[in-house]
C-alpha cells in the first residue's frame, strides 16, 4: 500500500535532486578482500557492538551491488550516495570495484556520488596524526583520477563531529578512544583532510564538491542561564566546530586554543571554497547544564564530567533509536544556518535524512519522512537554497556499535539470507519521485 496520509507534497524546483546514501563498512561485506579499517579492529574486541555482530559479511553488497543498482533504478532516484572505502582502495583490485559500481549506475541512469571517508579509516592509520591528512589527500586523488570522468558530484568526509566525539572522546566508535578534550586534534586533522581533499579533487579536474556534515539544532532545557550557558557550548561543540572554519575560516570562540599549535595557519586551507554544503539531519537536541546522573548521547551514555547533559523532548514520537522527531527543526536549521552564514554559505543539500523503525510495513518511516521532506520545501519556501534530499538509508545494514539492530533502510534485508525486500517506504518514496516528476 502507498500512503497518501498526508496529502499531497508540494512541487519541489526543477533540477532538485533526490537520492538515497548508504557507506561502505555499513554495507559492503567482503571483508577478506581489503586490508583491515579500524572498525574491523574495533569490532573484533568483545563487548564494542551491542549484538556482538561484525560489517564481514553486512549486506554483501560488493557482491550483490547489481541486485542494489537495480533497486535504486526501480526506485527512481536521481543520485546515490555511497561510500569508497580507504582500505579497499589500498588493497589489490580495490579501485576495480568502485570501476564497476560507477559504471552499473551510469547505466542505470543514476548519478554516482561518492564518499571519500565515511569512518572506516586503515587500521594503523591515526586522525591524531596530522600525517593521516596527507595521506588522506593521496587516497582521494588516486580515487579522482580513476572515476573523475564519471562522477558528477564528490563528498570530501562524513560527519567529522561524530566520528571525533564518539571514536575519540567517547570512544564508543573505532577506534575507541576515550580522551574527552584531548580528542580535540582529530577533529582538526579531520578538517585539514578536508580541505586538503579539495584541493586534490581540483587538481584531478574535478568539480561540484561537498561535504557532509551533521547539524543538530540545540534547544536550552529552560531559559535558567546555566542551561543556556550549556546548550550554547553544545552548538559550538558539535556544529559550529566543524562547520565554521569550513565556511568562514576560523575557529568559533576560543576553539582555536584547544587545537594542536599552529592550526590557524591550515584555516586557509580549510576553508578552500565548496560548490556546495551536505546536512546530515536525524533530530534536535535538548540541552541542560551538567546532571549528576550520566546522560545518553543516542544510546550513549555521556559521562558526568562533561559541562552539558542531554535532556528528553517532552511530547513528541520517537524512533525506535529514541531519537525525538521533530520536522520543522529542520526547517529552523535550514534558516538558521542561512542566517548564520550569510554569502558564505554554498548551496545546500541534505546528504542524510532517515530513521530507525521495525517492519515491512514501516508507516512510522513514511510520516517522518513525509514530515522532513515538507520541513525542506518549508526553507525552500524562506528563500533558502536546497538543492537535493537523500534518504538515509537504501537498505538496512551494519549501524555501527548497534549491529544490525537498528533498521534505518528503504529496503529490507534479511540478514541470515541477505534477501532484499522493499518496504512500505521504498513504495512511498518512488511515488514521491513519480509525482515530483509528473
Ligand atoms: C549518520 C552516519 O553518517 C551513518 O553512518 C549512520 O548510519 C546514520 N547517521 C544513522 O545513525
Amino acid at each position: 500500500m502507498v500512503t497518501d496520509a498526508y496529502g499531497p507534497l508540494p512541487r519541489f524546483p526543477d533540477g532538485f535532486l533526490w537520492g538515497v546514501s548508504t557507506s561502505a563498512h555499513q554495507i559492503e561485506g567482503a571483508a577478506d578482500l581489503r586490508e583491515p579499517s579500524v572498525w574491523d579492529v574495533f569490532t573484533a574486541e568483545p563487548g564494542r557492538v551491542k549484538d556482538g555482530s561484525t560489517a564481514a559479511v553486512a549486506c554483501d553488497h560488493f557482491h550483490r551491488y547489481p541486485e542494489d543498482v537495480a533497486l535504486l533504478a526501480d526506485l527512481g532516484v536521481d543520485a546515490y550516495r555511497f561510500s569508497v572505502s580507504w582500505p579497499r582502495v589500498n588493497s589489490p583490485g580495490g579501485l576495480d570495484f568502485y570501476d564497476r559500481l560507477v559504471d552499473a549506475l551510469c547505466e542505470a541512469g543514476v548519478q554516482p556520488v561518492p564518499t571519500l571517508f565515511h569512518w572506516d579509516l586503515p587500521a594503523g592509520l591515526d586522525w591524531l596524526d596530522r600525517d593521516t591528512a596527507y595521506r588522506f589527500a593521496d587516497h582521494v586523488s588516486a580515487v579522482a583520477d580513476r572515476l573523475g570522468d564519471r562522477v558528477p558530484r564528490w563528498i570530501t568526509l562524513n560527519e567529522p563531529a561524530e566520528h571525533t566525539l564518539l571514536g575519540h572522546a567517547l570512544g564508543t566508535h573505532a577506534p575507541g578512544k576515550a580522551l574527552l578534550f584531548d580528542a580535540l586534534p582529530a577533529a582538526h586533522h579531520q578538517l585539514l583532510a578536508h580541505g586538503l581533499a579539495v584541493r586534490a579533487l581540483r587538481a584531478a579536474g574535478v568539480t561540484n564538491i561537498g561535504v557532509a556534515n551533521s547539524h543538530s539544532p540545540v534547544e536550552p532545557a529552560s531559559a535558567d542561564p546555566a542551561d543556556v550557558e550549556a546548550a550554547v557550548f553544545y552548538d559550538l561543540l558539535l556544529n559550529r566546530l566543524f562547520a565554521d572554519p569550513i565556511l568562514l575560516g576560523q575557529y568559533p570562540d576560543g576553539t582555536a586554543a584547544l587545537m594542536p599549535e599552529g592550526a590557524e595557519d591550515d584555516l586557509r586551507i580549510i576553508a578552500e571554497p565548496l560548490d556546495w554544503y551536505g546536512i546530515n539531519y536525524y533530530a534536535p537536541a535538548r540541552v541542560g547544564a551538567p546532571q549528576e546522573e550520566p546522560t545518553e548521547f543516542g544510546g550513549v551514555a555521556l559521562p558526568a564530567e562533561l559541562p552539558f547533559s542531554l535532556r528528553e523532548f517532552e511530547g513528541v514520537p520517537v524512533t525506535d533509536f529514541g531519537w525525538p522527531v521533530v520536522p520543522e527543526a529542520l526547517t529552523g536549521l535550514l534558516t538558521g544556518l542561512r542566517d548564520r552564514y550569510g554569502d558564505r554559505l554554498p548551496p545546500l543539500v541534505i546528504t542524510e535524512n532517515g530513521c530507525s523503525y521495525e517492519g515491512l510495513d514501516d508507516q512510522d518511516r513514511i510520516a517522518y519522512l513525509d514530515g522532513h521532506v515538507r520541513a525542506v520545501h518549508a526553507a525552500l519556501a524562506e528563500g533558502v537554497d536546497v538543492r537535493g534530499y537523500f534518504v538515509w538509508s537504501l537498505l538496512d545494514n551494519f549501524e555501527w556499535a548497534e549491529g544490525y539492530a537498528r533498521r534505518f533502510g528503504l529496503v529490507d534485508v534479511d540478514f541470515a539470507t541477505l534477501r532484499r525486500t522493499p518496504k512500505a517506504s521504498y513504495r512511498w518514496y518512488r511515488e514521491l519521485l513519480r509525482a515530483q516528476r509528473g
